[in-house]
C-alpha cells in the first residue's frame, strides 16, 4: 500500500466480512510466499498482481503455496518460481497495469482459472485472499478467506479516490465493495471471479489496491483482467 493509504481517515471495520474457503471451492487460488495471493492461469503459471513480483526476468524467490485453502494442512504444496512476467506498462498499483505472470518450478495437478472470455465488468463477484481480515489486524490469515462484492460505477469510485488525490485509471478498472466487505493487505494479486452460463468459474480481476480496507465510501479496486487478456494470455503462453 502506498503511504496515503494509512493516514488519517476513518476507523476501518472488519473485512472481507468474508467466509472461510472449504477445501476444492477455489483448487487454482495461490499464495504467494511475498504475502500476496493468485491463481493458476496454466498448470505452470500463476497470475498475480505487478505490485507484488519484481521485474521482468528469472525468479527463484518466490514459493507459492497451493492446493489447499489452509496453508497448514497435509495436502498444501510448496513449488518454487522460476521466472517472473511483468506488464510492461507497470509503474505502480494505482497507475494501471497491474498484472504480473509467474512460471513455476514445475506444473501443479490441479483446475486452472481460465480468463473472462467476454467484457463483463459489472456485476457481483467473487474475492479471496489469505490478507488480513481488518485494515488494523497485524497478520495474515492461515485460512483462505472469501467475500461476494458488487461492482461500483467507476464515477463514482473515480469521485471518492479523487477526493483522495489518487486519479483511478477507470478503463483498466474494475471497483468492488459494500458496507464492510472488502478485501485488504495481502490480498493483492489474489483472483476476482465469477461463474459462466455454465456455472465455471473465470477470472475478472486482480486485486490491487484500495484506500485503507472496507472504508465507507472507498472500494477496493480490482486490474479488469478483459482489459489485458489477450496480452496476459500471450505472456502465460510464453511462460507456459
Ligand atoms: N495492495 C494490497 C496488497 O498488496 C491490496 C489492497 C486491497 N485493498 C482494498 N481495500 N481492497 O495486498
Amino acid at each position: 500500500m502506498p503511504a496515503w493509504a494509512d493516514s488519517g481517515h476513518a476507523p476501518a471495520r472488519d473485512v472481507v466480512g468474508g467466509k472461510i474457503a472449504g477445501s476444492g471451492k477455489f483448487p487454482w487460488a495461490v499464495r504467494l510466499s511475498m504475502g500476496c495471493g493468485g491463481a493458476l492461469t496454466a498448470p505452470r503459471v500463476v497470475l498475480t498482481a505487478g505490485h507484488c513480483v519484481g521485474p521482468t526476468g528469472p525468479n527463484d524467490k518466490i514459493t507459492v503455496t497451493a492446493g489447499a485453502p489452509d496453508l497448514d494442512s497435509r495436502s498444501a504444496i510448496a513449488v518454487k518460481s522460476v521466472e517472473v512476467y511483468r506488464s510492461p506498462d507497470f509503474v505502480t498499483e494505482t497507475s494501471g497495469d497491474d498484472w504480473a505472470v509467474v512460471r513455476l518450478e514445475k506444473e501443479l495437478p490441479l483446475p486452472i482459472l481460465p480468463l473472462t472470455p467476454d467484457d463483463t465488468d459489472e456485476g457481483t463477484f467473487t474475492v479471496m485472499g489469505w490478507g488480513q481480515t481488518r485494515e488494523s489486524a497485524r497478520q495474515q490469515e492461515r485460512r483462505l478467506h472469501y467475500a461476494t462484492v458488487p461492482t461500483i460505477p467507476d464515477e463514482e469510485c473515480a469521485a471518492a479516490y479523487r477526493k483522495a488525490g489518487v486519479e483511478l485509471v477507470r478503463d483498466e478498472s474494475i471497483c468492488a465493495g459494500r458496507r464492510g466487505v472488502d478485501t485488504c493487505q495481502g490480498d493483492s494479486g489474489g483472483p476476482m471471479v465469477r461463474r459462466d452460463r455454465l456455472g465455471r468459474w473465470v477470472q475478472v480481476g486482480i486485486v490491487s489496491w484500495g484506500l485503507g480496507c472496507a472504508r465507507d465510501g472507498y472500494f477496493g479496486v480490482y486490474t479488469q483482467i478483459a482489459k489485458f487478456r489477450d496480452d496476459i494470455r500471450a505472456a502465460a503462453g510464453r511462460l507456459g
